[in-house]
Parts: C-alpha cells; sequence; structure tokens
C-alpha cells in the first residue's frame, strides 16, 4: 500500500523506473494552498532530466508498443485496482496540495481511475479494417499504430485526473509518455507513478517531470524531434505557444484549452433544477474548471427569481479547509488566481453590476473568496470574455432565444455550454445551435469518461475519453496487399 504519510518517493522525480532527485539538488516546495503549510519539497528537474526521461521513453516505447492489446489491458487493470484501493490517501494527497474539499477530491480520484479502466479495455477494441478493394487482386487494410513517445503536459485543477485522462489512452494505444504535472501539484501525479510502479508498467513507459522551470521544460518537450505528440490542457494562449513550438517537426496536438461556458435559463425551464444545475456547474472546484458556467443568462420572466434562489443556495455553501465536515468551497490555488477573481469583480461592479451576495475575500484564509452572485450586468464587463476560475457567477437578463443564442456564442472559445428549457423544439435548435464541443441540457455536470469531452473553437483540438478518445493517441496507415493472385 502507498504510504503517503511517510512521503515515500514524493519527494523525487521519476525517470526510466528510478526516483531521482535533481542533477544540480534543486528542489521546489509544495504549499497547501489552504493555510500556506509547505507539505513537501521536490526535485526540480530541468532540461537535463528532460532529455533523459525522452530518450526512457523512446527505448520503451520499442518494447511497449509491441505487446499485446491484453497484456497492456492487463496491467492497466492492476494500476486502476490500485488507485482505488488507495483512493483515500490519494484524495488526502489531492486536498492537501490543491486545496478542493476531501469528498471531491475523493470523487476525482474515482474520476481518473475511471479513464484508466475504461482505456484497458479500449485497447483491446482498437480494431483497424478490411477495405474493398480498388483493383482486382489486391486487398486494402487500414491498421492503427501507437504515435509513438508523448509529452502530457497537466493542469494544477484536476492533478490525478488530467493525467489519467492522457496516460490512459497513450498507454493503451502503446505509446509511453513524459508528464510534466503543474508546478503548484506534482504530488498527486508522482504518486500516481509511484502507483504505476507497482501494477508493473515497465521503466520507462511512464515518466514524471517535477519542475518550476516551465518554460525550459515545456520548451524541450513541445519540440523534440523524439516527441510524437503533445497532449496539453491549460490555457488557449499556452496551446497557442504549443501549436507554434510543434510546428517545426509537426507534432500531433490534443489540446484541451480555456472556456466561457454560458449556461441559459429559459422561462419555461424547471427552476429549482437549473438553480441546482448553476450550482453544480458554476461552483465545482470552487470554480475551477474549463467547464464550469462563467456566464449566466436568465430570461427576463424569470430573471429575479432565479437570481434570488441561486443566491440563497450560494450563501449556504461552506467554505473552509478540504478536511472540514460539510466543506463544499476551498481556497484558490494560489495568489495570482485570487488577485484575478478581485479584478474581475471590481471591473464588473464598476460597470454597474450588483452584488446580491459575496463579492469579498472569506475569512478563512488568505485564498478564500466567499462564493458571490452578481447581477444587472453590463455587456462591457470583463468577465463575460474572461475565464473567471474562481467561485463568482454573473447572473446575465435576457429577452428572446435568438438574442441569447448569438450572446452565448460571442466568444472565441466553445468548450461548454449549458442550458435549461421544456419545449422538445427549443432544446433541439439551442442544443444545435450553441457552437461549443459539450452541450448539457437540463444538467450542469456532464463529464464522464463514457462521453467525448473537447472543446471547438479555439478552446481545442481532439478529444478525450469515450471511444473516439483512443483515436488521438494512433496513427491510422493504409496498407494495400497486391500481387495476391495464384
Ligand atoms: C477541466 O477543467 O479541464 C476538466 C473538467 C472535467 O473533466 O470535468
Amino acid at each position: 500500500m502507498l504510504d503517503i504519510a511517510a512521503k515515500l518517493n514524493l519527494s523525487n522525480g521519476y525517470v526510466d523506473g528510478d526516483w531521482l532527485s535533481a542533477g544540480d539538488n534543486k528542489t521546489f516546495a509544495v504549499s497547501n494552498p489552504a493555510n500556506g503549510d509547505i507539505i513537501a519539497e521536490v526535485a526540480d528537474f530541468g532540461t537535463v532530466e528532460t532529455e533523459k526521461a525522452i530518450a526512457a521513453a523512446k527505448n520503451a516505447f520499442v518494447d511497449w508498443s509491441k505487446r499485446t492489446a491484453k497484456q497492456r489491458c492487463d496491467i492497466m487493470k492492476a494500476w486502476f485496482r490500485l488507485i482505488m484501493q488507495n483512493q483515500d490517501q490519494l484524495a488526502r494527497l489531492l486536498s492537501q496540495e490543491q486545496g478542493k474539499p476531501f469528498a471531491e477530491a475523493k470523487g476525482e480520484i474515482a474520476y481518473g481511475a475511471s479513464y484508466i479502466d475504461w482505456f484497458a479495455e479500449e485497447a483491446r477494441r482498437n480494431y483497424g479494417d478490411v477495405v474493398p478493394a480498388a483493383k482486382p487482386d489486391t486487398q486494402i487494410l487500414v491498421l492503427k499504430q501507437a504515435i509513438g513517445v508523448v509529452a502530457a503536459i497537466t493542469p494544477w485543477n484536476f492533478p490525478n485526473a488530467m493525467i489519467a485522462r492522457k496516460v490512459a489512452p497513450a498507454l493503451a494505444a502503446g505509446c509511453t509518455i513524459v508528464i510534466k504535472p503543474a508546478p503548484d501539484t506534482p504530488l498527486s501525479a508522482l504518486a500516481l507513478a509511484q502507483l504505476a510502479e507497482e501494477a508493473g508498467i515497465p521503466k520507462g513507459v511512464v515518466n514524471i517531470i517535477p519542475t518550476t522551470q516551465t518554460e525550459a521544460v515545456g520548451t524541450l518537450l513541445t519540440t523534440h524531434p523524439d516527441v510524437a505528440k503533445v497532449s496539453f490542457t491549460g490555457s488557449t494562449n499556452v496551446g497557442r505557444l504549443i501549436m507554434r513550438n510543434g510546428a517545426d517537426t509537426v507534432k500531433k496536438l490534443s489540446l484541451e484549452l480555456g472556456g466561457n461556458a454560458s449556461f441559459i435559463v429559459f422561462d419555461d425551464a424547471d427552476i429549482d433544477a437549473s438553480v441546482e444545475g448553476a450550482l453544480a456547474s458554476k461552483f465545482r472546484n470552487s470554480g475551477q474548471t474549463c467547464v464550469c458556467a462563467n456566464r449566466i443568462y436568465a430570461q427576463a420572466a424569470i430573471y429575479d427569481e432565479f437570481v434570488e434562489k441561486l443566491a440563497a443556495k450560494v450563501a449556504e455553501l461552506k467554505v473552509g479547509d478540504a478536511f472540514e465536515d460539510g466543506v463544499a468551497q476551498g481556497p484558490l490555488i494560489n495568489q495570482a488566481a485570487i488577485e484575478k477573481v478581485d479584478r474581475l469583480v471590481e471591473d464588473a461592479t464598476t460597470k454597474g453590476a450588483s452584488i446580491v451576495t459575496g463579492g469579498e475575500h472569506h475569512d478563512r484564509g488568505e485564498l478564500f473568496y466567499t462564493p458571490t452572485i452578481l447581477r444587472d450586468i453590463t455587456e462591457d464587463a470583463d468577465l463575460l470574455v474572461e475565464e473567471i476560475f474562481g467561485p463568482v457567477a454573473p447572473v446575465i437578463k435576457f429577452e428572446d432565444e435568438d438574442e441569447v443564442i448569438a450572446k452565448a456564442n460571442a466568444s472565441e472559445y466553445g468548450l461548454a455550454s449549458y442550458f435549461f428549457a421544456r419545449d422538445i423544439g427549443r432544446v433541439w435548435r439551442v442544443a444545435e445551435a450553441l457552437e461549443t464541443g459539450i452541450v448539457g441540457v437540463n444538467e450542469g455536470i456532464t463529464s464522464a469518461v463514457e462521453a467525448p469531452f473537447g472543446g471547438v473553437k479555439q478552446s481545442g483540438i481532439g478529444r478525450e475519453g469515450s471511444k473516439y478518445g483512443l483515436d488521438d493517441y494512433v496513427e491510422i496507415k493504409y496498407v494495400l496487399m497486391g500481387g495476391l493472385k495464384k
């Protein structure tokens, strides 16, 4: 069993099956955002260790990609079981480094593990095709082959699940991987690798680069000729940079980038259900997900009722440390995050919005923000175009369907959207019209391993999870078999 309490192996990076300190012995501190306590000192890897990891992954690819799908499946299933056996410990670690409530962290561990379980099975269904041939005495075969070495650059908001969602399809397809976790939350990544080792994943197949040298390591990972593919979850700005970096070596890319989700409540909606949906969508992980409702639109006839009911629920959300009973909202991840929330709330209120509840720091500590509802937002408020990434819900009034669809779609982002309505014609029209990769109809939480996660427009490229998720990690090879005549 994993001994997180003893911080076993959680201070070194993981390369080629070895737990290593940095060559120059540099380390960095990982702190708990709820109270600022230092919970670990972790090796601060640079480009030397990253080169080693890429070489190890390239070497390991030779064997791993040639194993049968069943062999890869069995090892991944063992990894999945170990993760679930250690769910509580992993969740505790996650809450400590990220701040989310313990119950939510446990949910994340199960969510992340579901990707490993799912793709272990998908490995065995990575079917090719035999296609009716164009010429006599030939056969057209379509093979799916592992892409090669994958670099995964992952965010702090889901320190476990966003790694699992990349490593699982990569390993299932036969790829090997070098993972650079966010510097705020490297411990969950190292714990996952420890269990991968215990499950029998061969050395070099999974490598972890904890680092604060984000630019140097990120540039190396995204330009290195031996890295065939980059999978990134994070901001659209960094996504653009990764595309530029990858251009010279024509890297395959999976990009899960920023969002600006609209959440629309029509006047025929079940208002209580829409309030629950908004609460779940907006305040999950204290508003720090790419699919969190960012702009809530309520139709004029039900606007006041919706705002009032939502504000009453939001005022009841318990804010505090991850391990306190009943806590629903943790701290924001760091100082920059809370400053951004401050700036956006101040901008909105200066321009005319009013605060229904919250609108200020919470007395639990430096990084805690009181869950907030803003109403009467003006069109020029910055939070309508920027991702808030905090527990602040602006509610905007609208008059009719065409107007709200135009407003919802007036964004460079296209990750997720939500709406609540009962009229069947409207449900179909709006679902089709919204320019996002994910649409929740009468639901505030859409994420599930069975469903394709990903955005359109500048929210990204590719899909994670589902039966489509493996496609991002394979190359399609066409083989024309000729000379078949006797
Ligand atoms: C994200 O915020 O990037 C992921 C959210 C999810 O998987 O639901």
